[in-house]
């Protein structure tokens, strides 16, 4: 059986020691955005990310889920113009970084109310590029997509809480005005394997 790869094994050690020893989930998730940051810069981690699959079709790779402290890590590999749907997290919070390739990171804002049930007016108010080692941090509610570019990309995602079964996201149609709730991407086990 082959270890996992050392810098991914650290990383997963420091975030369960965050959340051992911090109590509230905004200083968890900035601690663990700074490293993220850290990880997604790690030339041995952006080295692995070549042989990892796509996740087309709503999937995301399952890279560790904490059952002690319940927050997860994901990634998602994008081919080629591989585009996001609009969406939120609803109140769980999520930190993505880049790690290979770039991405556009578009954030979104919410013109009406919310109280028709399945409207919604949203408009876009920011693009970032995210290049490899840029850090997302996507507090709860937060509408934002991220969209692939012209060429093969990769991201890892610290998400606060699994988002199947419990926690709903809400899928936006910028278009058509429309907001639908749908369950989180389908999670595909993959370890991080020297
Ligand atoms: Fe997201």
């Amino acid at each position: 059986m082959s270890a996992i790869l050392p810098a991914f094994e650290s990383f997963i050690a420091d975030l369960r020691a965050v959340w051992a020893r911090e109590s509230g989930l905004p200083r968890r998730m900035e601690l663990a955005t700074e490293r993220l940051g850290a990880l997604v810069r790690d030339p041995a981690l952006q080295k692995h990310t070549e042989s990892w699959p796509s996740t087309e079709g709503h999937k995301n790779l399952l890279l560790h889920s904490d059952d002690e402290h319940g927050f997860v890590v994901n990634a998602v590999v994008r081919v080629p113009g591989l585009f996001g749907s609009v969406h939120d997290h609803a109140h769980a919070y999520t930190a993505y970084g880049v790690c290979h390739g770039a991405e556009y990171l578009e954030r979104y804002e919410r013109l009406d109310d919310g109280s028709r049930e399945g409207y919604a007016d949203i408009k876009l108010v920011s693009t970032t590029i995210g290049t490899a080692g840029v850090v997302d941090l996507v507090p709860p509610w937060a509408i934002h997509a991220e969209q692939g570019g012209d060429r093969r990309s990769c991201a890892i995602i610290i998400r606060s809480e699994r988002l199947v079964g419990k926690v709903l996201q809400g899928n936006y149609d910028a278009a058509a005005k429309t907001v639908a709730q749908r369950s989180g991407p389908t999670q595909v086990p993959y370890e991080l394997k020297v």
